[in-house]
């Protein structure tokens, strides 16, 4: 008997929904023993009970293998259906994702962005030709700009910083006018996600690795970044490795973006990158990832919830039936993974079936069953 695996599922909201439903198509195909359980979070469920991501299911996560996660919407501060929710309820709204990465520690952010064949939407170059993009980014998940350090009135500590005292003076900014997020690492936090790279490099046989950072301009964060990078090379002499500012890597990409193989980088420089990668890559149709743990892993689209084509059946599942295909990857079942893979590459090719966003007019679940045939076949 092979192990019955629980698999948290969490659609969310939106078009969230749409491409989980057509997820379970191929699902029902695979020879997976697994038990889905079906989890509330998102903006919905916000505006029932006050909170994005109750406590039942963050203690069901627990109890699960891991995750497969559609999108939710998320709305600023400043917006009305926002407000009369917190007030309502006494809450403040706060994103349940960066909450999941968070509380499980999910500090690994892992996104492919690999060109398929006969893809319309992939890439060219501007003499033409279409260049093989196979990219890994991984985005530290869990630290950086994003980890919620931010101060929207000034506090008095940062007022006797003789750096910050120069910059007041010399934008003539008043202390109501300031605003404060914090780049917060920890060597620990870089030494880990730097390992993952170069630990997936040298398993994968990719053997190259490019840091990304700032650290001539960003230097206590970036510096540490670099430094632990360097350390962490000399560990590895079969991996070839280089390192490069952030917006030279923006420019490189579009250039000659066959070049990378491993990429890696902190958490708001992973985010934009790897858009860029999805975007040379065929856009958020196509782009996956796997945000993870020693122990657990949450894996979803790239895309949000769409809401204008919510519930229509329209989109493209491809991004969510990748991050499917991810999650069997961490779980060890590599055989469902690289056949997942395979048909969603012969769907590409075949042409015949295909969402709006490459040119075709078939439906999510259209798409989603064409594959499925494909991959029953294999
Ligand atoms: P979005 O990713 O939801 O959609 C932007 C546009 O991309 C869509 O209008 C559509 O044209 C296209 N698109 C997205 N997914 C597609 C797919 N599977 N197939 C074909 N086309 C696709 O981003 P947007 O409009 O900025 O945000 C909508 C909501 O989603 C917001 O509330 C935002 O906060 C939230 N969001 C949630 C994310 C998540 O759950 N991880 C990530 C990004 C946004
Ligand atoms: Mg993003």
């Amino acid at each position: 008997m092979t192990k019955k695996f629980k698999i948290a599922y969490m659609p969310g909201d939106g078009i969230g929904q749409d491409v989980l439903e057509a997820s379970k198509l191929v699902l029902e195909k695979a020879d997976f023993n697994a038990e889905l359980i079906p989890l509330d979070i998102g903006f919905t469920i916000f505006e029932k009970e006050g909170d994005p991501l109750p406590e039942r299911t963050i203690e069901a996560l627990k109890e699960c293998d891991a995750a497969l996660f559609g999108a939710i919407t998320s709305k600023p501060r400043s917006d009305p259906s926002v407000q009369s929710v917190e007030k309502k309820f006494g809450t403040t709204y706060r994103s349940p994702i960066v909450r999941l990465r968070q509380v499980f520690d999910l500090y690994s952010n892992m996104r492919p962005s690999k060109s398929y064949e006969g893809n319309p939407l992939n890439f060219r170059k501007i003499d033409g030709t279409v260049p093989n993009i196979d990219i890994v980014t991984f985005r530290e998940n869990t630290e950086g700009l994003y980890a919620g350090i931010e101060f929207e009135s000034l506090i008095p500590e940062l007022k006797k910083l003789p750096n910050f005292a120069s910059f007041q003076k010399r934008t003539g900014a008043k202390d109501e006018d300031i605003r404060v997020s914090c780049r917060v690492f920890s060597k620990g936090g870089c030494d880990r996600i730097i390992r993952k790279a170069f630990d997936y490099a040298k398993e994968t046989g990719r053997n190259k690795v490019c840091v990304v950072h700032k650290a001539n301009v960003i230097r206590a964060t970036d510096g540490l970044f670099l430094e632990t990078a360097k350390n962490i090379a000399g560990e590895y002499p079969n991996v070839e490795w280089w390192n490069e500012n952030i917006d030279a890597t923006a420019m490189w990409l579009m250039k000659r973006p066959e070049e990378y193989s491993v990429i890696v980088s902190s958490n708001m420089f992973g985010d934009i990158i790897t858009d860029q990668a999805a975007m040379l890559t065929s856009g958020l149709g196509f782009a996956a990832s796997a945000s993870t743990s020693k122990d657990f892993g949450v894996f979803e689209p790239n895309h949000g919830s769409a809401p204008k084509y919510a519930g229509q059946d329209k989109v493209n599942p491809i991004a969510a039936l990748k991050s499917m295909s991810l999650m069997w990857e961490w779980l060890g079942l590599t055989n469902l993974s690289e056949k997942l893979e395979k048909a969603i590459g012969q769907n590409v090719i075949e042409a015949k079936v295909r969402t709006y966003d490459m040119g075709g007019n078939s439906s999510t679940t259209e798409v989603a069953k064409d594959i499925a045939r494909i991959f029953e076949s294999l």
